[in-house]
């Protein structure tokens, strides 16, 4: 008790003098835990259909081996029940602190819930967990990244005359990362559509992120546009991330179209950037995982042994102001991909450039 009040003394003395918020402090270490010599992390996945998560596990697990700690990660395939009972599991098994990859930022408030009454911190890994008691929350500068996207399109849009028309395709509802992404890609895009030099002919969510649900929004956004033949339908598709760029691009291809519509993405996955070196999509955003990562293992280390994490910002999420780190975000075309990615190792150059 008496280490806890000094916490939050302390907390509170750095936060007025630096601005710094300490991780809140969940409950004593369970006996269970007090017996392991190293801490163990439970890792709960929403998916890693998509390249990047298999990156970020991958990255993180060694982090955390290399800091002495051993994860259990379990993986949801995109399925809300699934993944409490996978927080549920990582509880009975007395993980020590918990990091979760929210399918559903919402339906996650539960297992933050569950984790809670066990006396176990956690960490909200990129997507946030909203209405609940979060002790740390991770994640890259998302309002930026529907920025970036967005203000390539409309750099691109400003080199000819004309109004232009636009697709949108925005990312999965179930994830607050969706409506981040969405809100930067508006604050540039809808005072243009208000000036009357875009119109988006139009725009719809794909669930789950699957590439197959933005290639079916591209099919009904060409149906919709019966350009004439021969005729562009649009002249962009402002797609959310990679997995939903090479949906939309798939339909682009059946149709003779690709690579002669701008497509934007994110996330810089290998197939991306190939296809940004063939021509078919023509930027993403690198979001440099490694970093999140290894600095999201290190934050899940010190929770595990109950040492304050400092943060240097905080998000409401509609029950606590969540002690927050958000990273920067790197806007990726043809020109930059090799001072970018290759230069961090994040992609290899033969591997990126052998569509050429
Ligand atoms: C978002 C994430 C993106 C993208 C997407 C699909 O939450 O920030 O990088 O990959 O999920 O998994």
């Amino acid at each position: 008790m008496k280490l806890r009040v000094t916490l939050v003394l302390v907390s509170c003395i750095l936060s007025i003098l630096t601005g710094l918020v300490l991780s809140r402090q969940s409950g004593p270490q369970s006996t269970t835990s007090k017996k392991r010599s190293r801490p163990l992390i439970g890792l709960s996945m929403d998916t890693l259909k998509e390249a990047r998560w298999q990156g970020d596990r991958d990255m993180f697990v060694k982090q955390a081996n290399d800091l002495g700690a051993d994860v259990e990660v379990l993986e949801a395939n995109s399925d809300d029940t699934r993944q409490i009972k996978d927080v549920e599991a990582l509880i009975t098994k007395g993980v020590d602190a918990l990091v979760i990859i929210p399918h559903d930022g919402a339906a996650c408030a539960k297992a933050v819930e569950l984790s809670r009454q066990a006396g176990i911190p956690v960490l909200a890994y990129d997507r946030l967990i909203t209405n609940s008691d979060l002790d740390l929350y991770m994640t890259f500068d998302n309002v930026k990244v529907g920025e970036l996207q967005a203000k390539f399109v409309a750099d691109e849009f400003a080199k000819t005359s004309g109004k232009k028309r636009l697709v949108r395709i925005y990312g999965s509802k179930t994830d607050n990362n969706a409506s981040l992404f969405k809100q930067g890609q508006d604050n540039i895009i809808s005072p243009l559509v208000e000036k009357g030099e875009i119109e988006v002919v139009h725009e719809d969510w794909a669930q789950d992120w699957r590439p197959e649900n933005a290639k079916k929004i591209a099919n009904a956004a060409i149906t919709k546009a019966a350009a004439a033949p021969g005729a562009l339908p649009f002249d962009a598709i402002l797609a959310s991330n990679d997995g939903t760029a090479g949906g939309a691009i798939q339909a682009l291809l059946e149709e003779g179209l690709a690579g002669k519509i701008i497509v934007t993405g994110q996330d810089a996955d290998e197939a991306a950037c190939q296809r940004i070196v063939a021509g078919t999509q023509t930027m993403t955003i690198y979001k440099p995982l490694k970093e999140l990562a290894s600095k999201a293992a290190e934050a899940a280390v010190r929770l595990a042994q109950r040492r304050p994490v400092i943060a240097k910002a905080e998000l409401d999420n509609g029950k606590v102001k969540v002690p927050s780190i958000f990273l920067e975000v790197v806007s990726v075309t043809k020109d930059n991909l090799k001072d970018t990615v290759i230069k961090d190792g994040f992609l290899k150059e033969d591997r990126v450039f052998s569509a050429q």
